[in-house]
């Protein structure tokens, strides 16, 4: 099964996904990374790791549907099967979605519908919320809309800071986007 994953930050969900691959507990490969921000710390990961890399910048092409239009053509020629958004920062427009329909996926730091959008973890966090979360979900045109497929709750304890709410988080996005992955089939469709 072949996997591209977008990312556009630090990547920490990208290493756990590659680590779980090369633990032998997830059978894919991550064929392609597609980062959106120059100099983000997710290139120097998939280089390290020698994995083909696309960085692009939206603002030079006319379009949304234009830049769509290129990455999907980067998807076909490698063949990928599923598209994985790893703190992705846009919206995945029609031209992307309608061939991978049911074949992106998105995570999310929170039990959705409950704080979609930036920083859930800050907004878990500033309503007090005891009890927060990790979402793994297919993409629609929304934001962080889509069908859930798994979610995991974290307890915020009293006494927790923000940053010991993000290692929570962390430490169960970790697992959980590896373990959604492995139970993902190839579908006989092409795109
Ligand atoms: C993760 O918290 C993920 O849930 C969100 O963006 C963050 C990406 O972090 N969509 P990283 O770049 O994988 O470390």
């Amino acid at each position: 099964m072949k996997l591209a994953v977008f990312a556009s930050g630090t990547g920490s969900n990208f290493d756990a996904i590659v680590h779980a691959i090369q633990n032998g507990e997830l059978d894919a490969e991550v064929t392609m990374l597609v980062c959106d921000r120059v100099g983000a710390p997710v290139i120097e990961k998939a280089q390290n790791y020698e994995i083909d890399t696309i960085v692009f910048s939206a603002n030079v092409y006319e379009s949304k549907a234009q830049y769509e239009e290129a990455l999907l053509k980067d998807c076909r020629e490698r063949g990928i099967d599923y598209i994985i958004l790893a703190g992705f920062m846009r919206l995945i427009g029609p031209t992307l979605l309608e061939p991978y329909r049911n074949r992106i996926l998105n995570i999310h730091p929170s039990l959705l519908p409950a704080f979609p959008g930036k920083d859930a973890i800050g907004q878990a966090f500033d309503q007090q919320v005891k009890i927060t979360g990790v979402t793994v979900h297919f993409v629609d045109e929304g934001m962080d809309t889509g069908p859930i497929i798994e979610q995991e709750a974290v307890r915020i304890e009293d006494g927790d800071t923000k940053d010991d709410v993000v290692r929570k988080i962390q430490a169960i996005e970790h697992k959980l986007y590896p373990s959604v992955i492995r139970t993902l089939k190839i579908k006989e469709e092409s795109i």
